[in-house]
């Protein structure tokens, strides 16, 4: 199967009661743990791109890594989506490069500004037979060069997204609900215990979200700053000369229960990040005296895919749905 838009996908996952993965791509590894994956549970997947990915590895190196994942994944349908992009001009030479799906992230501008960007892009893109996710209210946290303050972030008010969405004609929107960028979501003072000992943060505004579904029905919803942040790993990383004291996370429970309701995209990268740092400084620990990368990206990759396969079946729901 060709690369495919997110059309199809999110109106399964909307009646289906389920939420894709989007997963941020960087390199090779990451490439083939995820869609290694996903393959095996027969799940649909958005592989996105950033920004900073595109000036990390270079348009042209992704775009192919997730053709050869089409390539070796034949049985599921695949959507290479631009994540955050920054202005329309980022959005063209994406979509003008092959990608199927873009995000205009204008979320920090006015409102009147954000639908002018956003239908600029939409209008482009659907000529090009791509489709176009946006964003309304501002998530906390850092991405790519911009870092939003908790304070300066803002929920989405739901009396603006029907608005948005008519003058815009994006075919998805990004809400704010209280997930938020990076591996530090919420600070421990925030947050309560639960008779685990386990720090809860505060709880995500599913009265907005089910507030956003009722004003557009069967319109797909996208949730970002998605990452639970998996302990194990975090104590893998602090136990093998890592520093990430109080990195909190949205508990999977919570995007279980939001994969239920109208969101059909749900962003994953930190998580990613974190596998794999945890898996490497394990193997560099306890292997000092080998250099070859293969050998300690290896269990990277493994762990990757284990980490994305629970994913796909415990909190997205999105197995065995390609
Ligand atoms: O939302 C941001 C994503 O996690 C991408 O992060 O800008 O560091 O590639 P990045
Ligand atoms: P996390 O940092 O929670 O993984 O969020 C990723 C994201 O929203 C990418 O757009
Ligand atoms: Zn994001």
């Amino acid at each position: 199967m060709a690369l495919v838009t997110t059309t199809e996908m999110f109106k399964k996952a909307y009646n289906g009661g389920y939420a894709v993965g989007a997963f941020n791509v960087n390199n090779m590894e990451i490439v083939q743990g995820i869609t290694e994956a996903c393959r095996e549970e027969h799940a649909p997947v958005i592989l996105q791109v950033s920004k900073g990915a595109r000036a990390y590895a270079n348009n042209t190196y992704l775009i192919k890594l997730v053709e050869a994942a089409v390539i070796e994944c034949p049985d599921i349908p695949i959507a290479l989506h631009l994540d955050h992009g920054p202005d329309f001009e980022t959005c063209k030479s994406c979509i003008d490069s092959g990608f199927t799906s873009v995000m205009i992230d204008a979320s920090s501008q006015s409102f009147e500004k954000n639908i002018e960007i956003t239908k600029q892009v939409v209008e482009y893109a659907h000529a090009h037979g791509v489709v176009v996710e946006a964003e309304l209210g501002t998530l906390a946290g850092v991405e790519d060069d911009v870092q939003v303050a908790a304070e300066d972030s803002s929920y989405t008010k739901a009396s603006d997204v029907q608005e948005f969405v008519e003058r815009t004609g994006c075919d998805s929107l990004a809400i704010a609900i209280g997930t938020s960028h990076g591996a530090y979501k919420f600070k421990p003072e925030q947050c309560t215990r639960n008779d685990k000992g386990v720090l809860v943060p505060p709880p995500l505004r599913f009265d907005i979200l089910k507030d956003v579904a009722q004003r557009l029905p069967g319109f797909p919803i996208v949730l970002h700053g998605s990452s639970s942040v998996p302990q194990d790993f975090v104590k893998l990383i602090n136990e093998n000369g890592g520093k990430m004291p109080d990195a909190i996370g949205i508990p999977e429970y919570e995007l279980r229960e939001a994969a239920k309701l109208a969101v059909c995209k749900i962003n994953i990268d930190s998580d990613i990040r974190i596998a794999m740092t945890g898996s490497i400084r394990q193997y560099m620990a306890e292997h000092p005296d080998k250099f070859d990368p293969r050998e300690y990206l290896k269990p990277a990759r493994a762990n990757i895919k284990e980490l994305v396969r629970h994913k796909l079946i415990d909190v997205l729901g999105c197995a065995g749905k390609a």
